[in-house]
């Protein structure tokens, strides 16, 4: 049965049972917190809330539905598409369980040359919510469903929402079980893939508020009436009465996989799953992406645009991995019109403008990946030259980063070249990425959170940006800001939380580009000359605005009035050395390094700079100074240093260095300094010639993550402070040496080898005499009961290792007759350490050393331990050591 028949079976069913037809809503409704329409009864929600009287009791749809969170089973499972098409029928306080269930079970049943869709009622089963035996009795009465093919589910399964505060229920949801060959028995609990739900059916009676998961929200209290909403899923209904093996396969889609299985190398369904994914996803993500552009999408970073944009790459993606070498939309997008205008003539009246611009995206995106591909041809070259065998993870990364490549493409692409990919590494990139973008969003949401407060500002026009030619401005006071709160005015007086003052124009930098914000003061002009804050921060808003933040100091500011801003010219010098001999760094680094040491990012403040770059392995001492040195050869020859604007391509036709990953207008402002030795696009403020960067210093070269390096410098006057001081210590040395600073490095080795050899023969003459203790003690020995023993206090700085050679000697002294030796000593750090040894004879006395230690550590508040022979403890407190030796002979006296 072919899917435009399904569906009208569905209509007329309900039609036929007093239900009004009433059309698909767009995917896209009126409803902020709702990306796409996803259920049937989006549509209707006023109604089930009671915020609007429904113009029938009984309603019926074939509703457009998308849903975008499992896109990534696409074409994996068996039944998952990103659009559907959602068939339902609702009663608004009409009928309640018992005809929703009895209606459901008609259609599915009868007979299809009575107008049903002829399922097996033996193959039919159903779930309900927990407790809803109200439900379990109305199947088996109703549908006469046995009761060994009802189960009872939870919340996640059985209990329906929007997923966003509305209306919701218990539902009850009704499988087809397609058959041992798809997976174990046991119903839906058991398996979803063999056990596939065609239709739920939803008790709408309760009003949801917010909540975290399917399973937690708070319910608000019951609706004004008890309604229904059910929906079936056409293509599964599709996928089973025309007994293929998934919803791709279904009459609507397979032609979309029959075109491209004509223009790619492979076919579909011989063999490859991961071609076959492939086919799935195009076949599914291009009707998708008809219906979205059909209601008014057009591709974009954000939100639905974001969506589509990924769609119709992925579409791309796959395709490519399919091995297909042309355009693909235009013919997919015909194909998926002639598909299913039958339904939505919207596609058919519309299809110029869907086609337009699934194409262009297209177009665009191809010229992305052909960038990347040259990109991956030159590290492929470079890897190879190195005679390695593994593309770099930073390579993939910045494949996937800036040009969309998955990783999949990467592999394949370096498979063909016979290489291998550092995927490990790739990883550890893209989870590196992800923690930075989540501060990142986590530092903006503190910041700006809320762009309404300053909307009119950013719509009535950009900041205009005076400070490439002057450091002081007069402005105009456009909007003030506290807390993220517009306010006529502000006094320095009043709680300051977060003041930011907005202005016509300024000679403030905000922070952008790795250079942070210039510093200043804003003053009153004029009547509220008396005004005075100190500009600590600058950040722009919507790329356009610039948000000065400020610490009010005297007077007070109000909207409207003249002031003057002025940046600090040390400040603002320190930063342009930063921002200047960043660049320098940067063309040294590629000059030394080759051109794969691609910047990763960068930050400078006055005196100081830091610069990442994607690169392998730790740079040697040798390419570090080597750096250092043309750095500082370019700072010397005084370079010019210019800046013009001029049209994106013609930029990069120059060879000027984007940062991947950016986004630039079409006309950018390039910084040139000595001509072809440092040519980047960059917006920041820049020193007048090479010269007044002053001298650059290395400090450190560091990993930052797997295959990114980081360069920190100082510049200027900070580098040479930094060099006065490493002299300062230099000399500091050489004198407590006395000896020149040249010589230091010698006499510091020389003192080190002295004092390696002089703690050997320390140790050697300690063991010396602990022998001759040793021999002594055992001299010493007493008789106590049956045995020899030797219980003595050691010299102090004994350690347990001292303590234990020196016993086993003693021991060896004392002969074969029954000995034991007990040794105890005040260790380093007030611990003292004990050791028992009691020889064989000792032992056929019954003595054990592991015994023995117990009532010899306690009086130093020691525990020890070990075996019959040997045993050790330590403990604390030496005021001890005298009455632990007390303990241990009285111990022994008794045996
Ligand atoms: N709203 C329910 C669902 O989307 C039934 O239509 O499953």
């Amino acid at each position: 049965m072919q899917t435009h028949e399904i569906r009208k079976r569905f209509l007329d069913h309900f039609v036929n049972a007093g239900h009004t037809e009433v059309p698909s809503a767009s995917v896209i409704l009126d409803d902020p917190n709702l990306l796409f329409v996803n259920a049937g009864m989006v549509q209707f929600v006023p109604y089930f809330l009671g915020q609007q009287t429904p113009p029938w009791n009984r309603a019926t749809s074939v509703q457009k539905c998308i849903r975008t969170p499992d896109i990534d089973e696409v074409g994996i499972t068996t039944r998952h598409n990103t659009f559907f098409q959602m068939a339902g029928n609702f009663s608004f306080g009409d009928y309640f369980k018992k005809g929703a269930i009895e209606f459901a079970w008609t259609l599915l049943t009868n007979p299809q040359d009575q107008g049903g869709y002829g399922f097996d009622p033996e193959r039919l089963w159903a779930t309900v919510y927990l407790d809803d035996d109200e439900a379990i009795a109305l199947w088996q009465e109703v549908a006469g469903l046995p009761l060994d093919r009802i189960q009872r589910r939870g919340m996640a399964d059985n209990y329906w929402s929007m997923g966003i505060p509305g209306p919701c229920g218990p539902s009850s949801e009704i499988y087809y079980d397609r058959g041992p060959e798809y997976g174990v028995e046991g119903g839906p609990e058991a398996n979803e893939d063999r056990y596939i739900e065609i239709w739920n059916l939803v008790f709408m009676q309760n009003e949801r508020g917010q909540g975290t998961s399917k399973e937690d929200f708070e319910i608000l209290g019951p609706l004004p009436r008890k309604n229904i909403d059910t929906g079936m899923g056409v293509e599964r209904v599709a996928c089973l009465l025309q007994d293929v093996d998934n919803v791709y396969e279904t009459d609507l889609l397979r032609p979309v996989i029959d075109l491209v299985a004509g223009l790619a190398p492979r076919g579909y369904g011989q063999g490859n799953h991961d071609d076959d994914v492939r086919y799935r996803i195009i076949a599914d993500h291009s009707r998708t992406a008809a219906i979205i552009i059909g209601d008014g999408v057009s591709p974009g970073n954000e939100g639905r645009g974001y969506v589509l944009r990924r769609l119709l790459r992925r579409i791309i993606r796959a395709a490519k991995l399919l091995g297909v070498d042309q355009p693909v939309m235009s013919e997919l997008m015909t194909t998926v019109r002639d598909a299913m205008a039958p339904s939505y003539p919207e596609l058919a009246t519309d299809f110029d403008r869907i086609h337009r611009i699934a194409v262009a995206e297209e177009t665009a995106f191809n010229r992305t990946l052909a960038s990347g591909s040259r990109l991956f041809d030159e590290a492929a070259r470079a890897t190879k030259a190195s005679g390695a065998s593994v593309l770099s993870g930073s390579d993939a990364f910045t494949l996937h980063d800036t040009y969309g490549f998955p990783l999949e493409l990467t592999l394949e692409m370096a498979a063909e070249s016979g290489l291998s990919v550092d995927e490990e590494g790739f990883r550890g990139l893209m989870a590196e990425q992800r923690r930075r973008a989540k501060a990142d969003a986590a530092a903006r949401k503190q910041a700006h959170s809320d762009l309404s407060a300053y909307r009119d500002l950013v719509d009535a026009g950009p900041t205009e940006f005076t400070g490439f030619n002057e450091l002081t401005s007069e402005a105009k006071i456009l909007g003030i800001f506290v807390d993220g709160q517009r306010v006529p005015v502000v006094s320095h007086d009043a709680r300051q939380d977060r003041v930011e003052l907005i202005l016509d124009r300024t000679p403030f930098y905000a922070e952008s580009g790795g250079q942070i914000a210039d510093e200043g003061a804003i003053t009153g002009a004029g009547a509220s000359s008396a005004a005075k804050a100190a500009v600590t921060d600058v950040q722009k808003i919507a790329k356009t605005l610039w948000a000065h933040r400020v610490n009010v100091e005297s007077g007070e500011f109000v909207e409207g009035d003249t002031i003057v801003a002025a940046v600090d010219p040390r400040w603002r010098h320190g930063a342009t050395q930063g921002h200047s001999g960043t660049h320098m760094v940067h063309a040294a680094l590629r000059q030394v390094l080759g051109p794969n040491a691609v910047q990763a990012g960068s930050l400078n403040r006055p005196g100081y700079l830091r610069f990442d770059f994607n690169w392998q392995g730790a740079l040697n001492d040798d390419q570090r100074t080597q750096i250092e040195e043309v750095t500082n050869e370019a700072v010397e020859a005084d370079f010019e240093v210019h800046s013009f604007t001029t049209g994106l391509e013609k930029a990069k036709a120059m060879g000027a260095m984007a940062l991947f990953g950016e986004n630039y207008p079409d006309e950018v402002r390039v910084v040139e300094i000595g001509g072809p030795f440092s040519l980047e696009l960059c917006g920041g403020t820049h020193v007048r010639s090479s010269a007044q960067i002053g001298p650059v210093t290395i400090l450190g070269e560091s990993s930052v993550g797997s295959g990114v390096r980081r360069v920190e410098a100082y510049v200027g006057l900070d580098s040479f402070r930094h060099l006065a001081k490493e002299r300062a210590l230099m000399a500091g040395l050489a004198s407590s040496l006395k000896v020149p600073s040249e010589e230091v490095p010698a006499r510091v080795a020389n003192l080190v080898e002295r004092l390696r050899a002089a703690e050997k023969e320390l140790d050697r003459m300690r063991l010396a005499n602990a022998r001759a203790a040793a021999a002594n003690a055992a001299a010493g020995a007493e008789v106590l009961g049956k045995v020899r023993v030797v219980a003595q206090r050691m010299a102090g700085g004994m350690s347990a290792a001292d303590l234990r050679t020196l016993v086993g000697d003693v021991r060896g002294k004392l002969g074969s007759d029954p000995a034991v030796v007990a040794l105890i000593a005040e260790g380093d750090n007030d611990t003292v350490p004990f050791v028992v040894a009691v020889n064989p004879a000792a032992q056929d006395l019954g003595l054990r050393a592991n015994d023995l230690v117990k009532p010899f550590g306690a009086p130093v508040n020691g525990r020890g331990g070990g075996k019959a022979d040997l045993a050790q403890g330590s403990g604390k407190g030496a005021a001890g050591i005298d009455a632990a030796l007390a303990a241990l002979r009285a111990e022994l006296g008794r045996s």
